[in-house]
């Protein structure tokens, strides 16, 4: 119930905007840290859209969380400048030692990986957020750093 009132208290802040969808979700998202799969059908019906639609819509933008995050929120660059410093291999590093995929939570609930398309470090490419705070130059060190940070 709780769910969706405070869905709802959003949906009519943003309903009158054109093209309300994403402001929404992303207003639920700021409300709950994730999209409550509940919220989906509301506010598919009060924007007379079908649940397909903001379910799409909602998964297709990598940046609504489907469920909590873990304690930690590690996002590592994928985007061209860190791509050619070794972006990819650096997630599959990290991925390894964290035991998780991108878009996955640990089963501990420490750490939650995503993906993000530059930070605005490509100087010091390959980079990393992690909570918020942007590292940069991600070597086996930085690596170990951050995945000790993230156990800790
Ligand atoms: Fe990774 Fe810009 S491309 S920080």
């Amino acid at each position: 119930a709780d769910v969706a009132v405070r869905t709802m208290a959003i949906v009519s802040a943003c309903k009158h905007l054109e093209g309300p969808l994403l402001p929404i979700l992303h207003g639920v998202q700021q409300e709950f840290g994730f999209v409550p799969g509940e919220s989906l059908p509301m506010i598919a019906e009060a924007l007379n859209i079908s649940n397909a639609e903001v379910h799409g819509v909602a998964t297709f933008y990598h940046d609504y969380r489907r469920a909590p995050a873990g304690r930690h929120v590690l996002k590592l660059c994928q985007a061209e400048a860190c791509q050619s410093m070794g972006s990819e291999r650096v997630a599959a590093m990290v991925s390894q030692a964290l035991g998780v995929g991108f878009h996955e939570t640990a089963k501990d609930g420490s750490v939650t990986l995503e993906p993000v398309y530059c930070l605005g470090l490509c100087a010091c490419a390959p980079a990393a957020m992690l909570d918020g705070e942007v590292i940069g130059r991600l070597d086996a060190d930085a690596i170990d750093d951050i995945v000790a940070e993230v156990r800790r």
